[in-house]
């Protein structure tokens, strides 16, 4: 196996942060991994596991071992009457599994389209858009442990997942290096809808008939429409998490502001969007330097060009203290700072 030194890993993350990673490996298969972590050589070493880069921010160079996870395969282990099991390894990207299940008419992350990064990424965060989240098909997944390379297998229970949670970034974290995961798709779908964007769309679209194409075809076009193409716009997405208050926080709010938007959240808390708050502090379409929050969507902060990864914190740091300022809410990061 290649094991690169002074790699740049800019090509390696959608903010396009320069750093420079000390040693660098691609990982095509497990057993090359299990390798590389039993390893005298590298075992003791700090390890950066690096799917597409799509939710991490580089403050500086890494100088441990980068894994970047190209794991490949998309199968269909078995199937019933009303649902099929898809195994597909960590590195495949995820919007290509998306698409891979549209058309075999396997629904059930038709509303998951367009996501970047990994399939190994996914279940780490519980990725989630338009009232799907990828707990809801969730089956189980394979991850190796970084300080032996035995490979485990997690069921749906062991993920602990929650809002862009898992126990991979709790509990567990920094401990496994997920290598494949499988989803329990359904044959007869079931529609998600009620996301107001979906349905303006749908009819935009001229849609009569719902299919999960057209579906996937709606969530397209509203986040090509919100979200920046990383490839003309650095970025990672969400920067932050939408808060989730408590009911006496968000009625103090609310009779300061009566237009705050809400949704219901678990353990009778409210959940908040953080892309309000930012564009009611005055942040949205605003340009610090070389950074800025995007102007179609406040909750996605973007690199102009030339961005270090410690303006951006700088900017996401001015952003967190002027929503606490106004709204006394505390935003949390979504994105992985290294
Ligand atoms: N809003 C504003 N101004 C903004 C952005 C949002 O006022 O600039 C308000 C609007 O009231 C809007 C509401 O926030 O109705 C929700 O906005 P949007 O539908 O764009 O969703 P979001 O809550 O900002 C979340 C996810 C997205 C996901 C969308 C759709 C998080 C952190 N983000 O954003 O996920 O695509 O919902 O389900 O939960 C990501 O994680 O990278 C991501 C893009």
């Amino acid at each position: 196996m290649l094991i690169q030194e002074n790699i740049s890993l800019k090509p390696y993350n959608t903010f396009g942060i320069e750093a420079i990673g000390r040693y660098f490996a691609e990982i095509q298969t497990i057993d090359e991994l299990q390798e590389i972590l039993t390893s005298p050589v590298y075992q003791a070493m700090d390890k950066l596991v690096l799917g597409g880069g799509s939710n991490v921010l580089f403050t500086r160079n890494f100088e441990g071992l980068v894994l970047k996870i190209n794991l490949p395969g998309i199968n269909t282990l078995r199937e019933d009457d009303e649902h099929v099991w898809v195994k597909a390894g960590a590195g495949v990207n995820w919007h290509d599994l998306v698409m891979h299940c549209i058309g075999h008419n396997y629904a059930g992350i038709e509303n998951l389209s367009l996501i970047w990064g990994t399939v190994g990424a996914a279940p780490m965060q519980n990725i989630g858009a338009y009232g799907v989240e990828i707990k809801d098909v969730f089956e189980e997944l394979e991850a190796v442990r970084l300080s032996d390379g035995a490979l485990h297998t997690f069921r749906h229970a062991d993920c602990h997942f929650g809002y862009r949670e898992s126990i991979f970034k709790h509990d567990l974290k920094g401990q496994y290096i997920i290598v494949s995961v499988t989803l329990r798709l359904n044959k007869k779908p079931t529609f998600h809808t009620s996301y107001g964007a979906i349905q303006v769309t749908l009819r935009e679209m001229g849609v009569e008939h719902l299919t999960i194409q057209a579906i996937s075809e709606a969530v397209c076009r509203i986040r090509t429409s919100k979200l920046p193409d990383p490839h003309q716009i650095g970025n990672a997405g969400s920067f932050f998490k939408n808060p989730e208050i408590s009911q006496a926080d968000f009625e103090r709010l609310k009779s300061q502001y009566p237009n705050v938007p809400s949704y219901p959240a678990p353990d009778g808390k409210v959940k908040v969007p953080a892309g309000w708050l930012i564009e009611q502090a005055g942040w949205k379409g605003k340009r610090v330097g070389n950074t800025g929050v995007h102007a179609q969507q406040a909750l996605v902060l973007v690199n102009h060009g030339q961005a270090t990864g410690d303006e951006i914190k700088r900017l996401s740091e001015q952003v967190q203290a002027s929503v606490a300022e106004k709204f006394g809410v505390k935003l949390q990061a979504e994105v992985n700072l290294v």
